[in-house]
């Protein structure tokens, strides 16, 4: 820890408080976490490096406590209300040339921002066999007060929610041999779930919607770019994503620094972020057994993605995922892909801790559960309803359920 951090360090200990219990290097690795990060110049130079672009000045910001835990889920802007813009809620793209990989709504003063995000819903009704229905809200992405003119002819959309961040360690330690052997491209076993391993550079992507980053490290360190325009060893830019295009930006002020290797976050504080998050348990974890609604879990399918229980490091864990990729279908595709991942194809979501109440983790801030990729669903059933492609099969079979099936189902998911 270089000295001039630790003033810092020491002051954000202290507003974090009692909840920031254990070991000393965990509470600095959740001071970095909760840290507002401010634009260079600044007087300690442990805290600036802001920018120039970015979606928020923290990753508390996007990954608020929940619950009583910090690293919880983002919420996406509420239909209807043109002004909120959510939480945690960004704009991925597919590399557009003056706007790059992402849409960033905030800048430091003198540089222009990106623009807004704006959202359209349409509502589609579903019939369920048995005469009943429910309504499924369709989002339209776009951009307003474009702050350099017009995206790219070929640029698209892809937009994400910040989910929650706890667990992630676990899934860490899932070996890759694991991942692999349930990979089946060719849907050779005829289940109709085919599958196969995000990959990254020769390693196995694990984490993000898309499985787009093997470590924690990488995660952390595109986060820090991406998001909050800081650079690390591992992405050394500091104008994080301005592209040449956007001169002003590329020219601003930064806080790369000879003392911190050269960039704005050194390998000491990156690996400290590293730690809390790595041992930062899921919220889940307890939940009674229910043997019937396991069994239901499987015969609808679900439990062919959704894997009640991975081998990692000697432990099992109950995280509902094969870390694989799937073709969700078209109601849940876009056109950004990442790493191997098509735009058609997303990580299945671990399921642990939906929990409402005790793991906040699935609900947003207005305490609505805001489900898949970039939030949409509005419960469980939802969720399940926008299931396609490769999951379809299990989306038929739930919809042919009887309704008390259905709602012990979305019961079990709930309690994982
Ligand atoms: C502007 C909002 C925003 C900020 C700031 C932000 N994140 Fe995120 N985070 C997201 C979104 C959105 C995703 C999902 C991205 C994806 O998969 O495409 C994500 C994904 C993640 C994941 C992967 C979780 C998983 O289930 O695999 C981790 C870990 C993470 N963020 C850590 C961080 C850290 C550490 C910081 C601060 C350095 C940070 N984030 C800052 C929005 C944000
Ligand atoms: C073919 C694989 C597959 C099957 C089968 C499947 N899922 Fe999923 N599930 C996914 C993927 C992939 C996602 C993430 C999709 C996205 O975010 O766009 C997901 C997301 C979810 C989510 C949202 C989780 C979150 O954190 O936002 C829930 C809830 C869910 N699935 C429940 C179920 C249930 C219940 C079933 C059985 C009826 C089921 N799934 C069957 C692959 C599958």
């Amino acid at each position: 820890m270089r000295p001039s951090l630790l003033p810092a360090v020491a002051a954000l200990t202290l507003l974090t408080g009692a909840a920031a219990a254990g070991s000393l290097d965990d509470r600095i690795g959740r001071a970095m976490f909760e840290r507002l990060w401010v634009t260079a110049p600044a007087s300690t130079q442990a805290t600036d490096g802001l920018g120039p672009l970015y979606t928020a000045r923290s990753c508390a910001t996007c990954h608020p406590a929940s619950g009583g835990l910090p690293g919880g889920r983002g919420r996406p802007p509420t239909p209807g209300d043109a002004e909120d813009r959510g939480v945690g809620f960004v704009l991925r793209l597919n590399e557009d040339p003056v706007y790059g990989r992402q849409f960033h709504t905030l800048a430091t003063p003198g540089i222009p921002a990106e623009g807004r995000v704006t959202v359209a819903w349409k509502d589609e009704k579903v019939a369920y066999p048995d005469g009943s229905s429910a309504v499924l809200s369709r989002p339209d992405y776009g951009t307003a007060d474009l702050g350099y003119g017009a995206l790219a002819g070929g640029t698209s959309l892809s937009a994400r929610l910040a989910p929650a961040v706890r667990g992630l360690g676990l899934l860490e330690r899932v070996a890759e041999a694991d991942i692999l052997a349930l990979e089946d491209p060719d849907d050779r076993d005829g289940d109709g779930v085919s599958g196969r391993a995000n990959r990254v550079g020769g390693a196995v992507g694990r984490f993000g919607w898309k499985a787009a980053h093997p470590t924690l490290t990488r995660q952390n360190a595109e986060a820090f770019s991406l998001d909050i325009g800081l650079s690390t060893p591992l992405f050394p830019d500091h104008w994080g994503d301005c592209t040449p295009a956007q001169v002003a930006c590329r020219e601003a002020k930064h806080g790369d620094s000879p003392q911190f290797e050269g960039v704005e976050i050194p390998t000491t504080i990156l690996a400290l972020l590293d730690g809390f998050l790595r041992r930062l348990p899921p919220a889940g974890g307890d939940a009674p057994d229910d043997p019937e609604g396991a069994v239901l879990f499987a015969a609808t399918g679900c439990a062919a993605c959704h894997r009640p229980s991975f081998p990692a490091g000697g432990e099992a864990v109950a995280a509902f995922t094969d870390l694989l990729l799937h073709d969700m279908g078209d109601g849940l595709a876009d056109a950004v892909p990442a790493a191997e991942a098509s735009g058609r194809e997303w990580r299945t979501a671990p399921l642990w801790a939906l929990a409402a109440g005790r793991a906040a983790d699935a609900t947003g801030t207005n305490g609505n559960l805001a489900l898949l990729h970039d939030g949409r669903a509005r419960s469980v059933e939802e969720a399940i309803l926008w299931h396609g492609g490769e999951a379809d099969g299990a989306r038929g079979r739930f919809m042919e359920l009887p309704l008390s099936d259905r709602q012990r189902l979305v019961r079990y998911v709930l309690s994982r």
